[in-house]
């Protein structure tokens, strides 16, 4: 493992940062759930809502988050504690610790643990969804080397109504990103995602070629590119920022995990403008393989089933289908392995930074726990079927109510404490590691974006989505 000269780990090349970073800000969140919420929100206009809330709210948000953990050089919990003066540290990272509340140093510490609790929820539904991809990517290989014949809507079937293949299914998932995360950085997460990535990008491009030269392509384009904006809805803005901060992995405290890794000379605006369009760049491009592929089936279904209902019929029906799909389920699910990691990483390096528990045994610690809160989203479809508010059932309701509404609220404080109560000379410093001379402006739009943009862009969202909800 690379160290720096305070001995917290660092990533042992740059590439490894970028690699780390897109893998887990890309996953079952650019192709499983965009779609669906894009579609339920009427398409075109939802995926431009969606554009401007990454760079105008989601990208002020990441480069944030990297420098809340690239100042403190740690994660988001131990973080909290040194700007709160409960953590001794070599520099101040807050004008003086005395100058907060006790209010504001207990709400601080309240948060950080709901973030904590935010990344281990969703990464046991996000363990769950990654199952029922690996039980598409066996089954369609089966019916694809002929040990099988493969059945879209037979296979989905026999998973909703198993809850037991679900949690087996799950706790496989958990072992091998426990496996990963177990590591250290630079022979697990950092090595792993140096062999996957490339492998995704090639499969990623050869199903958008795919993708484009079936039938429906024109129209799929149509959708995704038209904007009608009398599709939104009033909570329309609320779920665009909530996906956006999902699919950029805000508001989970990874960032400032990868932050807290980076090199000193790392210049974060520039990395987080790399992230984000790069994650942008392949929701779009996701959207063009997955899009053509719904509209291609027959049937209308809205929500978290959208994809696993419409997309392995299809592939059991076209010609070369099972080909494409084992590609496409490869694809999705080295995806979903990066962003677990990603959350994993997250819990682990708290843990390992505030209670000093060593990585391996905080991996199966984690993933252990996860497994025993993943029974609820993994038996939502069968043993506990009957939990449902109107038609959204637990794992729709768990979605929503997670991304939705916790993750906007949890990014909210992690970008309070960045841009109020960080020390600002040491925030500015970071922006100025550059030769050109337009840092200091950049610095300045940077923090009023944060503290008079977006932050008021996100209380009105969820003011909207929360009326939305009562009337
Ligand atoms: N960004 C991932 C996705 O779009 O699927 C989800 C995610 C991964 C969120 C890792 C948070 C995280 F730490």
């Amino acid at each position: 493992m690379s160290s720096s000269s305070n001995k917290s780990p660092v990533w042992g090349t740059r590439l490894g940062f970028y690699l780390a970073a897109v893998g887990s800000a890309f996953g079952l969140g650019n192709l499983w759930r965009f779609p669906y919420v894009a579609a339920e929100n009427g398409g075109g206009a939802f995926v431009l809502l969606y554009l401007a809330s990454a760079f105008l709210i989601g990208l002020p948000f990441l480069i944030g988050e990297l420098l809340l953990g690239k100042l403190s050089r740690s994660s988001l919990f131990p973080a909290t504690l040194k700007m709160i003066g409960e953590r001794h540290i070599v520099r101040s990272l807050t004008k003086s610790s005395d100058s907060l509340s006790r209010v504001e140093k207990s709400s601080y510490k309240s948060l950080a643990w709901a973030s904590m609790i935010l990344n281990l929820l969703v990464l046991s539904y996000y363990a769950v969804i990654s199952g029922w991809v690996l039980h598409f990517l066996i089954r369609i290989f089966l019916g694809f080397v002929g040990i099988s014949v493969f059945n879209g809507p037979e296979s989905l079937s026999v998973l909703m109504n198993n809850g037991w293949l679900q949690i087996l299914l799950t706790g496989l998932h958990l072992i091998v990103i426990g496996v990963i995360v177990g590591k250290d950085l630079e022979h697990g997460l950092e090595r792993w995602v140096g062999y996957a990535m490339p492998v995704f990008a090639l499969l990623l491009g050869l199903m958008v070629y795919k993708s484009l030269s079936l039938d429906s392509a024109a129209e799929a384009l149509r959708f995704l590119i038209y904007p009608d904006f009398s599709k939104l809805s009033i909570s329309s803005p609320a779920q665009a920022i909530g996906h956006v901060f999902f699919t950029l992995s805000i508001g989970f405290g990874t960032m400032v995990t990868f932050g807290s890794y980076l090199r000193d000379e790392s210049y974060l605006p520039l990395a987080g403008l790399r992230v984000a369009t790069l994650d942008s760049v392949i929701s779009v491009l996701a959207g063009i393989v997955i899009f053509p592929l719904i509209l291609m089936g027959d049937q209308k279904v809205i929500g978290p089933d959208l994809f696993f209902k419409t997309v392995p019929e299809l592939f059991g029906s076209m010609s070369g289908g099972l080909l494409f799909g084992v590609g496409f389920f490869l694809c999705l699910y080295l995806a979903s392995l990066g962003a677990s990691i990603g959350l994993l990483e997250t819990l682990v390096a708290n843990l390992r930074e505030t209670r000093r528990v060593p990585r391996r045994i905080s991996a199966i610690g984690v993933t252990s726990f996860c497994l025993l809160v993943a029974l609820l989203p993994a038996l939502s479809s069968n043993l506990l079927s009957f939990v449902r508010i109107g038609k959204v059932g637990l794992l729709g309701l768990w979605d929503m109510i997670l991304i939705n509404w916790a993750l906007p609220l949890v990014a909210l404080f992690i970008s309070q404490m960045v841009c109020w109560k960080l020390r600002q000379e040491l925030v500015s410093k970071e922006f100025e590691q550059t030769e050109s001379g337009s840092s200091a402006l950049l610095y300045s739009h940077w923090l009023f974006v944060m503290r008079f943009v977006a932050t008021p862009l996100i209380v009105i969202a969820l003011a909207l989505q929360a009326w939305a909800l009562f009337s």
